[in-house]
């Protein structure tokens, strides 16, 4: 297994190693250690088929069946299916606007996600160049740069994440063929409260933990104050010095940290030109800093 960091201060490139087949103890301890360091790590050339996505996701902790589940592959409730394209009846086969602006998956449940595991079967191209990059900000970095008086007015306050933010701005996407949340969707999925900083359980650092996609408001402060406060957090997260975007090539199994990173899909592609990803969701269910020491 070879890790080769990308020079962005964020994202990995690891060769060498065939995800279709179990890792070695030693192997997960790396890939787990290198996702807390790199964020994004990028397994090139897999090919794996849903079962497999899932064992090699379940290492990691438990998967995640989405609430709204609207696509999976067959049997397998906890691989979603993301794609633009339809089936022979017109009928689509997969979500085809996820993710599209910057959010952290799973900051709207009171059980946070650790990673998410995608896996391209088909990438849109135009002009032999690549669409569709899924981009990230690297949220440790972010904390490290707050001046100090940010820090000391926001630690140990927290934030109200609601699924329906976000939900509703992907609603508003053209083409979108989500409807609005049922009630019993909105009761599975209430308002949770998160620390705007927590501890990185991989790496034991602090990371900032506050994404535009579900952050609603800072409790405990007059509205105006958390609004000013939140704009400062979301425009500070999206200094360029802290991007990576990352281009698909059909094979790649990318692998994100959703407590040290947030993220966005470019929705820069057309119907006809194809998208294909399968995807599992890593909820934080174990001990990592005990499987990374
Ligand atoms: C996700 C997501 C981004 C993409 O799967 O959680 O945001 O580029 N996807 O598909
Ligand atoms: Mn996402």
């Amino acid at each position: 297994m070879r890790i080769t960091p990308n020079n962005a201060g964020l994202g990995a490139r690891i060769e060498g190693i065939d995800i279709a087949e179990p890792l070695s103890p030693a192997d997960y301890r790396t890939v787990l250690r290198a996702l807390g360091q790199y964020g994004v790590l990028c397994f090139p050339g897999q090919d794996l088929d849903a079962p497999q996505l899932a064992a090699f996701g379940s290492r990691f902790g438990t998967l995640e069946v989405n609430v709204a589940n609207l696509f999976h592959a067959p049997g397998h409730p906890e691989v979603m299916i993301l794609s633009n394209q339809r089936d022979a009846a017109g009928q689509p086969i997969g979500l085809n606007d996820a993710g599209q602006g910057w959010h952290t998956d799973m900051s709207y449940s009171t059980e946070i996600a650790l990673a998410n595991a995608l896996h391209a079967k088909q990438v849109p191209q135009r002009d032999g160049r690549p669409l569709g990059d899924t981009q990230f900000r690297n949220m440790h970095a972010a904390y490290d740069d707050l001046p100090a008086e940010v820090v000391e007015r926001l630690e140990g306050r927290v934030a109200v994440h609601d699924f329906e933010k976000f939900w509703d701005v992907m609603r508003q996407r053209p083409g979108s063929i989500r409807g609005p949340l049922t009630e019993a969707q909105k009761a599975k999925k209430p308002p949770v409260r998160q620390p705007i900083f927590r501890t990185h359980p991989i790496t034991g650092r602090r990371v900032l933990y506050c994404n535009p996609g579900y952050a609603m408001w800072i409790e405990g402060l007059e509205r105006t104050e958390s609004d000013a406060l939140l704009e400062y957090l979301f425009r500070h997260q999206a200094q360029e010095k802290y991007l990576y975007s990352h281009a698909w090539t059909p094979g790649d199994l990318l692998v994100w940290d959703n407590i040290g990173t947030c993220h966005n899909a470019v929705a820069d592609y057309r119907p006809e030109e194809p998208r294909l990803i399968l995807r599992v969701q890593v909820m934080a269910t174990l001990d990592y800093a005990a499987l990374a020491a």
